[in-house]
């Protein structure tokens, strides 16, 4: 990381110097701090930023503190900030299209830690353990595989620990930076686990056995036209997921959002894989609708046990029982309420029933409460879905 990065910052501290009067002002130092992300993605990712427009403006960022605060800690997601910057500036649409808005921090760190504590709870030594592969299919600029990385063992990681795939190049790339910054002594190919492609076709994932860490924040884009690949289990289970809705005469539409393909990938690679946890952020709506009576039918047939933490945080139902409760994404990039969902497979003998948690409050408050929080202090509801929609509201 040291190698790679430095030469990156020094190279972003001479232009910033070049371009950006050094005054100093206390005011300015926001604006400040926008040029030097524009002039990070710049660097890193080749993009045409003008900083003329800070010409002018008073610089008065520490650059040797960034320096520090990168190279010493991955966490404060320096790089995936520079990413997310990057996408907003130059790929708009891309953005959109492949729903390319990154988990907050304490969602992921409660996404990952509770698949830790549910590996944990069928006799697995959780993400440490030396047999358990940790995949995410859609990863980004690396947000979940990072905090998994915080469970490697000190001595080092199997270059076959992490996998990750992802469309945009330039996420990929930072993913592989901050998985090589946070798993110092792994061998060479753990920090280059992410590869850029699409989750969608038949070799994009990895062809693993033995127990699985599955984690996954899947865009949302109920136009998607991705397909999963033609003769793979993820298509099988997405036909799963589809065939009662056909049948009823629903509106199938409701399956085209690329977050239900994801699911499906996720769902076959588990059950090929035969044990394991997946963490999944999906939309909130899905836990009761019609349409997807299918999914969660499946999934009661797959996994042994199912856990929901509805996070609520619909833009159209600002308030619950008088009390504010917003979305857990910052600026509202999903307009759309959302939970965790965590499947459990041990042997694949189905469930009846789900545990089941309402979270509402503002996003200071949920986020409090994910970084306090895993599935053993969590005070459960047992829901068991009726036929024949299999509700898990
Ligand atoms: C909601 S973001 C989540 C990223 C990361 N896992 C996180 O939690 O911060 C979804 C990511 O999936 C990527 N993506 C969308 N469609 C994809 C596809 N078919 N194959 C691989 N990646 C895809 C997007 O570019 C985006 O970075």
């Amino acid at each position: 990381m040291t190698d790679t990065l430095l030469p990156t910052i020094d190279a972003v501290a001479t232009q910033v110097h070049a371009h950006v009067s050094r005054l100093s002002s206390e005011m300015m130092v926001a604006a400040a701090e926008e040029a030097v992300f524009d002039v990070l993605a710049s660097v890193l990712f080749g993009g045409s930023f003008s900083v003329r427009r800070h010409e002018g403006i008073v610089f008065s960022l520490d650059l040797d503190a960034l320096k520090r605060e990168v190279i010493q800690s991955a966490s404060i997601d320096v790089l995936s900030a520079v990413c997310e910057r990057y996408l907003a500036h130059f790929r708009t649409h891309d953005r959109h299209w492949l729903g390319a808005f990154y988990t907050p921090a304490p969602l992921a760190r409660f996404l990952v830690h509770s698949v830790d504590a549910l590996l944990h709870s069928i006799g697995i030594d959780g993400i440490a353990d030396p047999d358990v592969r940790v995949i995410d299919p859609a990863c980004g600029s690396g947000n979940l595989l990072a905090e998994a990385a915080s469970f490697a063992p000190s001595g080092g990681v199997s270059a076959e620990k992490f996998h990750g795939v992802e469309r945009i190049s330039c996420a990929s790339h930072v993913c592989n930076l901050r998985m090589r910054a946070l798993c110092s002594g792994c061998d060479a190919a753990a920090s280059a686990c992410c590869r850029t492609g699409n989750a969608m076709e038949s070799l994009a994932l990895p062809n693993v056995s033995g127990p699985l860490a599955i984690l996954c924040g899947p865009p949302f884009n109920q136009y998607s036209t991705d397909v999963l690949a033609e003769g793979t289990g993820a298509a099988a289970v997405y036909r799963r997921y589809v065939a009662p809705c056909i049948e009823r005469g629903l509106d199938a539409n409701a399956q085209t959002d690329a977050y239900i393909k994801f699911t499906a990938l996720c769902h076959d690679l588990l059950v090929r894989s035969g044990s394991g946890v997946i963490g999944l952020i999906v939309r909130h709506a899905w836990l009761a609708s019609h349409a997807h009576a299918g999914m969660r039918i499946a999934m009661m047939q797959d996994f042994d046990e199912m856990f929901v933490v509805d996070l609520h945080g619909d833009p159209h139902d600002r308030f619950h029982h008088h009390r504010r409760d917003e979305n857990v994404y910052r600026d509202m990039v999903y307009d759309v309420g959302v939970c965790v969902l965590f499947l459990v497979r041990r042997q694949g003998k189905g469930c009846r029933e789900i545990k089941h948690f309402d979270l509402f409050g503002d996003r200071a408050e949920k986020w409090d409460w994910l970084r306090n929080h895993t599935p053993n202090s969590i005070p459960w509801n047992t829901l068991t879905p009726a036929e024949p929609w299999c509700a898990y509201a």
